[in-house]
């Protein structure tokens, strides 16, 4: 092991996770890991929540980013209307390419199929086709043909028309709306990074949402909310809640949704998406059994790890709220990059802006040729 690496707790090379290394500069998000605090484009997330709805957060995030002319509310939201509309077109072509793929895998050969030129900016292109693409995608996995969208609706309230069928309620977009603001943006994760170094290429912005959403789908990443249903489901009844926990533990398995690179606490977007759950559902047995099994794998987690600090992350409530709004399973990931590629986009027009290629060293450990050893 180099000298230069970097050691963490229990020995573990952290400087292999880019651990507490300062990437880039960004006026977009910021997260205090220690107080449990998300500050996204100068809001505190709760307030961000409470005072913008999807499109909001989108063209405040995009004038925070630089972006000129700085796009208004109602400009992004009819741009992204004409997108999604826009996106319907290519439906066909995207469920010819994409059978038997998964609905990320689908989203992600969807988003390809975007040119970087058009008649509106890619990053509204990208933004518009994702829950066109997604809802066909899910009701392809049902059997169901897809659905058109419908420019007069807000971009929550039409992707769960589109996926459904029917009109949601006010609760519903409601609820969907608060999931979408909340997980817009979240500091230098590891989609937003792979996103700035692709855009830091010059390689454009479809190619850097591609590249983006490989990263997200990863299960350490933004791939695990469907396990925290499938373990939901395992557990099965509270008697089996403690064994089972126990026995994934003790196989050294890892609790999805718990834990955090940069949370010591817990995750703030998990108690906003706590809230909007029981509000959409009034606290249904569901919820009440996600509450238990929390409080139970966080006692578990305590006891097996004393040094470690791990708590709940917000993919364990994204889960629970994102099931109650009837999204698929198997879309929770594609619904997490649907937001997401907001944050993006955003990053990508940032990162334009300063211009410099992302090129960093790496230390050569391997074996040196006899005549340049050193
Ligand atoms: N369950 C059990 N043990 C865990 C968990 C967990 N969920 N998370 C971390 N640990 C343990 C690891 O086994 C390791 O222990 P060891 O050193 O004794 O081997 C130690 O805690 C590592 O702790 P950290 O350095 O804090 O974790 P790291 O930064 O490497 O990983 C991560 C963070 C990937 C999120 C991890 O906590 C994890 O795998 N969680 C489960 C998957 C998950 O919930 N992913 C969603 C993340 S949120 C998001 O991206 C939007």
């Amino acid at each position: 092991m180099s000298e230069n690496v970097i050691m963490g707790a229990g020995g573990r090379a952290t400087a292999a996770g880019l651990d507490n290394v300062v990437a880039a500069e960004t006026a977009l998000s910021h997260v205090d890991g220690e107080a449990g605090r998300l500050i996204i484009a100068g809001h505190d997330l709760e307030t961000l929540v409470a005072t913008h709805d999807f499109e909001g957060a989108a063209a405040l995030l995009w004038r925070v980013a630089g972006l000129d002319p700085a796009p208004s509310r109602e400009a992004v939201a009819a741009g992204l209307a004409r997108a999604r509309v826009e996106a319907f077109a290519l439906v066909p072509k995207l469920l010819a390419a994409t059978e038997g793929l998964s609905v990320t895998e689908g989203l992600r050969t969807g988003f390809s199929m975007l040119s970087d030129e058009g008649a509106l900016p890619a990053h509204i292109r990208a933004v518009g086709a994702a829950p066109v693409f997604i809802a066909a995608l899910c009701r392809r996995e049902a059997g169901a043909a897809a659905i058109a969208p419908d420019a007069g609706l807000g971009h929550a309230a039409d992707f769960l028309r589109m996926l459904k069928g029917e009109m949601p309620s006010d609760a519903e977009a409601k609820a969907l709306n608060a999931y979408l603001v909340t997980v817009t943006d979240h500091g230098m994760n590891a989609s937003t990074f792979t996103a700035r170094v692709i855009a830091s290429t010059r390689a454009g912005t479809i190619s850097a949402i591609v590249g983006a959403l490989c990263a997200l789908k990863g299960p350490l990443h933004g791939g695990a909310p469907g396990p925290v249903l499938d373990m939901l489901d395992d557990i099965g009844t509270r008697e089996n809640i403690e064994p089972w926990l126990k026995r994934e533990i003790a196989k050294g398995e890892r609790l999805m949704g718990f834990g955090h690179r940069v949370y010591r606490v817990r995750d703030p977007r998990a108690d906003v998406f706590n809230k909007a759950v029981t509000l959409l559902t009034n606290g249904n047995e569901r919820v009440l059994f996600a509450r238990d099994v929390e409080r139970a794998a966080l006692a578990a987690l305590k006891a097996a790890k004393p040094d470690r600090r791990l708590d709940t992350n917000m993919e364990y409530y994204t889960a629970v709220l994102l099931e109650a709004l009837g999204i698929p399973r198997s879309a929770v990931t594609a619904v997490f990059g649907m937001s997401r590629v907001v944050g993006w986009t955003a990053h990508v027009i940032e990162q334009e802006r300063v211009g410099r290629l992302i090129r960093p060293q790496s230390r050569y450990i391997g074996d040196w040729p006899d005549d340049k050893a050193a």
